[in-house]
C-alpha cells in the first residue's frame, strides 16, 4: 500500500482526504501550517497521523494542498527523495512550480478537481461525478493519479503542458463568474426594492433549472428567453432598463447577449434576417 500524505488541511485537502478515506484509500499523514487543522482532519481519517510538515512529506505520494502562492516556496523547503510522487491540486499554477521536488528525483504532477470546495464536509459528496484534470510527466504517476480518480468516481481530463491560464480562466466562467452574473441580477432587482434574500430564493432555482436544461439539451437546446424567440421588443425594453441602471450594466447585458444570438443561430430556431436584426439591436445599431 502506498503511503499518502496531504500537506494543507484546508477546504480542498480536507475534502479530498475524506473522500479517499471514505472509498477505502488510506491517507496516512496530514500536516498544515498550524497543527489545529491537521489534527482536526486526522481524527476523521482512519489510521491517519497529524505530523509536522517535514515528516508528512516523507510519504510516497504527497499532495500539496496549500494556497497557490505557497506551493513553490513549500516545495523548495522540503528535502524530497528520488522516486517520491509530489502533486499539487491547483488549476492555475504550473507544474513547473514543483521543480525543486523534480530536481531531487521526485515525480511531479497536478490533480485538479473541477469543483467548488467551500465546505470541506459537504464538498466530499460533490467529488464523485466531477472531473479531475491530471497532468503528469511520468507514466507511473499518471497511472497512479488515474487510479485514484477511478476510486473517487471522477472523470479524467488530461491537460497539455503550458495551458493552465486559459484552462483555469475558461473554467471561471462556469464557476465564480456565475456569481458575478447573479450579483448583476441582485443589483437590478435591488433597484426595484427586492431584498437580496428574497431575490436569491427566487433566482437560484431559476439558475439550477437553466443548468439542468443545459445538462440535458446542451447550451443551444437549453436557450430560452427573448433572444431565443426573436422578441425584439422585449430585448429593447431590457436594454433601456439596463441603461437606466448604469453604463456598465447595459454594456454587460449587450456583451452577454451576443453569445445568446450565437446560441440562437446554433439552435436553428430563428431565420437569418431575424438573427441579423437581433444582432443589430444588441450592437446598438
Ligand atoms: N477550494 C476550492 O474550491 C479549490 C478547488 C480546486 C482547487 N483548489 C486548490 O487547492 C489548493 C488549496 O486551496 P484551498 O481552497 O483548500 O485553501 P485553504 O482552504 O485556504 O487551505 C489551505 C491550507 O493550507 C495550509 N497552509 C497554508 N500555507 C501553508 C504553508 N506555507 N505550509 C503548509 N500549509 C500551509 C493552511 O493551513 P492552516 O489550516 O494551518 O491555516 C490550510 O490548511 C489551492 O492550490 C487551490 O487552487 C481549491
Amino acid at each position: 500500500m502506498t503511503s499518502i500524505a496531504f500537506i494543507g488541511a484546508g477546504r480542498l485537502g480536507s475534502a479530498l482526504a475524506r473522500a479517499l478515506a471514505r472509498r477505502g484509500v488510506d491517507v496516512t499523514a496530514v500536516a498544515s501550517r498550524g497543527r489545529a487543522s491537521a489534527d482536526a482532519l486526522a481524527v476523521t481519517l482512519p489510521g491517519c497521523q497529524s505530523l509536522p510538515i517535514d515528516e508528512a512529506a516523507r510519504a510516497e505520494l504527497v499532495f500539496l494542498t496549500v494556497p497557490d502562492d505557497d506551493i513553490g516556496p513549500l516545495a523548495a523547503r522540503i528535502a524530497w527523495s528520488a522516486g517520491q510522487q509530489v502533486v499539487h491540486c491547483s488549476g492555475a499554477t504550473d507544474i513547473a512550480v514543483l521543480e525543486p521536488a523534480a530536481r531531487a528525483g521526485a515525480l511531479v504532477g497536478g490533480f485538479h478537481p473541477l469543483q467548488i470546495f467551500s465546505d470541506p464536509v459537504r464538498a466530499v459528496d460533490l467529488i464523485a461525478g466531477s472531473t479531475v484534470t491530471i497532468e503528469a510527466g511520468a507514466p507511473v504517476l499518471e497511472a497512479r493519479l488515474r487510479e485514484l480518480a477511478d476510486v473517487l468516481d471522477m472523470r479524467v481530463l488530461r491537460l497539455p503542458a503550458g495551458a493552465r491560464a486559459l484552462y483555469h480562466g475558461g473554467a471561471s466562467f462556469a464557476a465564480s463568474l456565475l456569481l458575478s452574473m447573479l450579483r448583476e441580477a441582485l443589483q437590478a432587482w435591488g433597484a426595484i426594492g427586492i431584498a437580496e434574500e428574497d431575490a436569491l430564493q427566487a433566482l437560484l432555482p431559476l439558475a439550477h433549472g437553466t443548468l439542468a436544461a443545459a445538462a440535458q439539451k446542451g447550451l443551444a437546446g437549453a436557450l430560452s428567453g427573448p433572444v431565443s424567440r426573436g422578441d425584439m421588443g422585449v430585448v429593447q425594453r431590457h436594454l433601456r432598463a439596463m441603461e437606466a441602471l448604469g453604463p456598465s450594466h447595459v454594456a454587460l447585458y449587450r456583451q452577454l447577449s451576443v453569445g445568446q444570438v450565437e446560441l440562437a443561430r446554433e439552435s436553428g430556431r430563428l431565420n437569418h434576417e431575424r438573427l441579423a436584426a437581433m444582432q443589430r439591436l444588441i450592437d446598438g445599431g
